[in-house]
């Protein structure tokens, strides 16, 4: 949205094409713009959609293939939406693709992330009423139902923004939406419940105010034919957000910052059921309720996040330049927060809430794909470190299960993106028991950093492949950080502190020795690249390794991969092995070592011809191996962050002998915010 500021067509296009691409990483399967018809054709008021599926690419040519739309023509206030869409209700075609219209005049359109759970109610409804659907959606509805509420409206000046109120009031699921109509021209209406949504506010000039007042309705409402009575407090200059002077303001509403951080780095977060609406230049939020929690304004925060920082540089594929990235992104996890001099570790995030955490019953860690692997990876230092039982969770099954928590539980939600449904659902449970929440996030101002009574930020920089790298690692310290804060004043666990804080001192530079063997790990892709499958097997503090390794291996490869626990290796996985099975054996110089050492007895015993990655000048190991890898040693609790690089590397050298995008594997999304 822009004010004052005259721009072309092929600008704005241009504006809503590069912010679908920068959110590309999150996975998706089509596209769709909705602009503005012709300054001149103001009469007509006309709403321009094109949509496509595949790529942004697609769009962004197929935009450029429309004789009708003349790209030269300028607007002084324009609004333009665009959305990638990842299917969940129908396939992905352009039909499907939002934005989602409310009639062949696109009258309202309206683009949506998240899922309407009541739709085919809704649906149902709207067709009694002789509304045509042309998609399999449940955002369509929301399409239909706007127009609706504007078609039986009771007074002629009613506003956008009261007519999406009276919307969402019948929506049920999560949802974040923005709006456009040609009964508006020029004005934009967004709002969201369960799924994130901001605002980006970039203007030359001085702003009427960093704080946004919320406006409430006057008295509370419990359904729709008494809102119709009720009134808002009147809009007036100190209700809005503009730029001082009538001067140029321009507004970016987006569902992840890097859509826009390249425009400015000012943004408003919504809160759930927050209205925000930009009309003549100005934004102003509302809500219908007020509750004793509300913060009664929303401020603008400034983002720390650089363009440079999402973008592939030299690297073939993001996720390649994350796994190279990570002897400065575990450095940046460690931050300001481990002193090596007085071996003490601080996250100012948790130092509030230590007295009780220490206090309670047991530790519950929960997160999906890789942020679970990281809980799995550090369970057991933490259970050395803070001497409290410690549970890992998937959030899904944990939900599924009904678990018991109490109050005296404190819980950990683990999540690169700070927004996957489940771990975000199984945080709200667990909240509702009672228990202390913690999140370990990468993604600031994300819904789990912000429903969590406390947290920790992992500080690794945006992760952009679907495959998360930088992001395990950094949650796995993370965790082994609050390990070592939990256990400052235990003197029986002194040395071992010290020795662990010696151990992520040297990590970035054992980091930097493990990635100098990508030239072989690709020499060994070479030979694997055509396999049907590949075992990776190990036990200890390297179980989760080799989880870790064969989901990065699944997700980009589409190879069968398995995460084998050795000690589990009689009881079923020996079947699988003869001289053609490959098996990758994670074996490291811990006190698992010696059962190591059967499992590859067992293995070589059934002609298996395992790949080994092992502690460098391990002959015990080298002497049984097809093939070795050889790691630098640390401490045992922290080997998994070096282990699981050549899996990593692996996997991404196989993905691109296979023929594969790497940063957006079939079928998988970045960030999932659907259950
Ligand atoms: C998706 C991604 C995975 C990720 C998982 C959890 O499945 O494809 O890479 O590990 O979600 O995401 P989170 O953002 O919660 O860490």
């Amino acid at each position: 949205m822009n004010y004052r500021v005259p721009k072309t067509r092929k600008e704005i296009f241009e504006t809503l094409i590069k912010g679908l691409q920068r959110l590309e990483y999150r996975g998706y399967d089509s596209a769709g713009v909705a602009i503005d018809g012709n300054n001149h054709e103001v009469k007509e008021r006309r709403i321009h959609l094109v949509k496509k599926k595949g790529k942004v690419k697609a769009l962004d040519e197929e935009l450029y293939k429309q004789d009708s739309m003349d790209l030269k023509v300028e607007f002084e206030t324009h609004f333009g939406i665009a959305h990638t869409r990842w299917a969940t209700h129908g396939v992905p075609n352009a039909v499907n693709s939002h934005p989602q219209r409310s009639d062949k005049d696109n009258e309202f359109v309206v683009i949506h992330n998240g899922i309407i759970t009541n739709y085919k109610d809704l649906r149902k409804f709207l067709e009694s009423k002789g509304y045509e659907f042309e998609s399999e959606t449940d955002t369509e509805t929301i399409a239909k139902l706007i127009k609706y509420v504007f078609d039986n409206r009771e007074t002629e000046d009613i506003t956008f923004s009261t007519l999406v109120e009276r919307v969402i009031q019948q929506l049920e699921g999560a949802f974040a939406l923005v709006f456009k109509s040609i009964h508006y021209p020029g004005e934009a209406v967004a709002t969201r419940r369960g799924s994130p949504l901001l605002i980006g506010v970039r203007s030359k000039f001085k702003l009427s105010t960093e704080q946004i007042p919320i406006l409430y309705r006057t008295c509370n409402i419990e359904n729709v034919k008494s809102i119709c009575k009720t009134r808002m407090k009147r809009l007036d200059s100190s209700t809005c957000l503009h730029a001082v002077g009538d001067k140029a303001v321009e507004f970016f509403f987006a569902s992840d910052a890097s859509a826009i951080i390249e425009h400015t780095n000012r943004v408003i977060f919504l809160e759930d059921d927050d209205i925000a609406a930009v009309a003549d230049g100005k934004l102003s939020i509302h809500r219908v309720k007020r509750l004793a929690s509300d913060d009664p304004s929303r401020a603008i925060q400034t983002l720390q996040m650089e363009l440079q920082q999402i973008m592939k540089g030299n690297f073939s594929a993001f996720m390649q330049k994350e796994i190279f990235e990570q002897p400065e992104s575990v450095f940046n996890t460690m931050r300001g927060r481990v002193n090596f001099e007085t071996n003490t570790v601080l996250l100012g995030g948790l130092k509030d809430h230590l007295k009780e955490i220490r206090r309670c019953r047991r530790l519950i860690v929960i997160g999906c794909g890789t942020s679970y692997h990281a809980a799995v990876a550090t369970r057991q230092v933490l259970e050395e470190l803070t001497e409290l039982p410690v549970m890992v969770e998937l959030a899904s099954d944990f939900l599924d299960r009904n678990t018991p928590v109490f109050r005296d539980d404190v819980c950990f939600f683990i999540s690169q993106s700070g927004e996957t449904a489940d771990t975000l659902l199984a945080l709200r449970y667990c909240k509702d028991r009672g228990a202390l929440t913690v999140g370990i996030t990468n993604t600031v101002g994300s819904s789990i950093s912000r429903e969590t009574d406390c947290g920790v930020h992992i500080n690794a920089g945006p992760e952009i492949g679907v495959a998360s790298t930088k992001a395990y690692t950094s949650q796995f310290i993370s965790l082994v950080m609050f390990g070592l804060m939990m256990s400052e004043d235990r003197i029986s666990l002194q040395n071992r502190r010290q020795e662990i804080i010696r151990g992520l001192r040297s990590l970035p530079e054992l980091i930097k020795e493990v990635l100098s063997l990508d030239e072989k790990i690709h020499d060994l892709a070479l030979e694997l690249y055509t396999q049907r499958s590949l075992l990776v097997m190990g036990r200890g503090y390297n179980y989760a390794t080799c989880l870790e390794g064969a989901l990065k291996i699944k997700e980009i490869t589409y190879m069968h991969s398995e995460g084998i626990l050795a000690g589990e290796l009689k009881h079923g996985p020996l079947a699988l092995i003869d001289k053609q099975m490959p098996v990758i054996m994670v074996i490291m110089k811990d006190p698992c070592f010696a059962k190591c050492q059967n499992a590859l007895q067992q293995v070589t015993a059934r002609q298996g011809r395992p790949i080994i990655l092992c502690s460098k000048n391990d002959t015990e190991s080298c002497k049984f191996a097809y093939k070795t890898i050889e790691l630098p040693h640390t401490v045992d609790c922290l080997q998994g962050i070096l282990s699981v690089i050549p899996l990593q590397l692996l996997s991404f050298h196989l993905a691109v002998l296979r023929g594969y995008d790497v940063d957006f594997p079939r079928n998988l999304a970045k960030s999932v915010t659907v259950e």
